[in-house]
């Protein structure tokens, strides 16, 4: 039997349809909620994800502004930049693209945004909230993923979730978020031993490597949910997972496509953060 398709454009939809109600009433109530993103030199994938975040804002009512900056630019320009974003009350997000160019200061200028503002989660502040499960924006692609998982209705607690993968924007949050859910957690890396082994233990397994259809069938437990956050563009312009597309038809219960999968709830979810990044300017100052 072939697997289920988790529809991540359907959830997407879900999302942006139940935020609109809420950017209508913000709007009505005080002005339309904003987002200032920020994208330094001219990264092709960022440049692309960056209009599709410009254009979905517009497609919400969200008010947007892009700031297009050369890759000359220093860390104390970008600070300048960033500290005048804070201070204007119209902007309630500010995104920072990454990546950044090498000399520039990744850590300063990620603690340069406002916690309040930081609507990519990676400020230590919200790096902090999540590990302590309070409330702050959480990185846009693992709160997602969550959301998908609710929406699908795919049990968490008490599960075995390996989430192969620790970067600071995907698998060290994502590993939080299941936690938070009741999952048993294992983080796998370049440096596991055995990793087919510990992936087989996955009854939802998370791939977020960036190593085109790495995870085979050997790496998948039958009738595993497979998470593929891999979005790696191949020779002939075509994108391609961390997960081998035909195993995971074959041996998973559920698996989210590249493309169609996760993608599309990155944005949703920057979207959600959001606006309620300005429901919270707006009620709480
Ligand atoms: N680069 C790749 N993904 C992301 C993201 O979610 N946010 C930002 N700011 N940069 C990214």
């Amino acid at each position: 039997m072939s697997a289920r398709v988790l529809d991540g454009k359907w959830v997407r939809d879900q999302i942006l349809s139940e935020l609109r109600p809420r950017v209508e009433r913000i709007t009505r109530d005080h002005r339309p909620p904003g987002l200032a993103v920020v994208l330094v030199g001219n990264d092709p994938a960022s440049e692309i994800y960056v209009r599709n975040k410009i254009r979905t804002c517009g497609e919400l009512g969200i008010y947007s502004e892009k700031l297009a900056l050369p890759d000359t630019i220093t860390t104390g320009d970008l600070l300048g930049m960033i500290e005048g974003l804070n201070q204007r009350n119209e902007i309630d997000g500010i995104l920072v693209q990454v990546p950044l160019p090498p000399h520039v200061d990744k850590h300063r200028i990620l603690l340069s945004v406002l916690p309040d503002k930081d609507v990519d989660g990676f400020h230590p502040v919200n790096i902090g909230n999540l590990v302590a499960n309070s409330s702050g924006s959480k990185a846009c692609t693992p709160a997602g993923i969550m959301e998908l998982l609710r929406r699908y209705e795919i049990p968490i607690a008490g599960k075995n979730a390996v989430v192969v993968g620790r970067s600071d924007i995907v698998g060290k949050p994502m590993a939080m978020l299941l936690l938070h859910q009741n999952a048993t957690v294992t983080i796998c890396h370049s440096k596991t031993s055995n990793l087919a082994e510990e992936c087989r233990r996955g009854e939802i397994l998370v791939g977020a490597i960036g190593k085109p259809a790495f995870l085979t069938t050997e790496f998948i437990r039958p009738g595993a949910t497979v998470i593929d956050v891999g979005t790696n563009r191949q020779a002939d312009g075509k994108l391609i997972g961390d997960v081998n597309p035909d195993d995971v038809k074959a041996v998973a219960g559920a698996y989210t496509p590249v493309p169609g999968g996760v993608g599309p709830l990155t944005i949703a979810m920057l979207m959600a953060n959001t606006v309620q990044a300005a429901e919270h300017h707006l009620c709480c100052g």
